[in-house]
């Protein structure tokens, strides 16, 4: 499967989007989250974070570029790269090479396009012109591993 789209009513309903996705992914798993302020990148990292028991509440890492939570599973690091000035100071912090060492979501990270893993799982948050509070999440899968990532990803959220 390589696309799917999934309307969220709640942020609670995000969260929980990016648990059921938390339970697909192991080291080395990259995802892009990409959208308009305030669509819900980091509320949907919250439920991921969350799926481990980790934190309740994280903060959006306004002075890091990237933040580290340690899950029994892998390390998940979490970058957000608006304010990087280029790609270059992403490769000057030695960004790549987070990569392949835990699970990364990547705010923004369509903004370090270049640098990012071929394969991946991007999701485009989209905020409806009626909802405060509804959200639409287009999630793609490049490559083999992500398609059936994401067609379990859809079994789970349908069943
Ligand atoms: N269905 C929904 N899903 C996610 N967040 C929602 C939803 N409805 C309302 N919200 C609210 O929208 C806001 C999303 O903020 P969040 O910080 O996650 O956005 P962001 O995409 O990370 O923004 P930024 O680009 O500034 O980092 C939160 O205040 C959240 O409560
Ligand atoms: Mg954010």
């Amino acid at each position: 499967m390589k696309e799917i789209k999934i309307t969220t009513n709640s942020s609670d309903e995000t969260m929980n989007v990016a648990k059921s996705l938390a339970k697909l992914l192991n080291k080395g798993d990259t995802v892009v989250l990409t959208g308009d302020l305030g669509a819900g990148k980091t509320k949907f990292t919250e439920g991921f974070i969350g799926y481990y028991g980790l934190q309740d509440e994280i903060s959006s890492p306004t002075f890091t570029i990237i933040n580290e939570y340690s899950a029994p599973i892998s390390t998940i690091y979490h970058f957000d790269v608006y304010r990087l000035t280029d790609i270059d100071e992403f490769y000057a912090i030695g960004g790549e090479e987070y990569f392949d060492k835990g699970i990364c979501l990547i705010e923004w990270g369509e903004l370090i396009e270049d640098a990012l893993p071929p394969e991946n799982i991007r999701i485009l948050f989209k905020i409806p012109n009626n909802g405060e509070s509804s959200r639409i999440l287009n999630i793609t899968a490049n490559g083999k591993k992500y398609e059936d990532i994401l067609q379990s990803l859809y079994d789970d959220l349908n069943k």
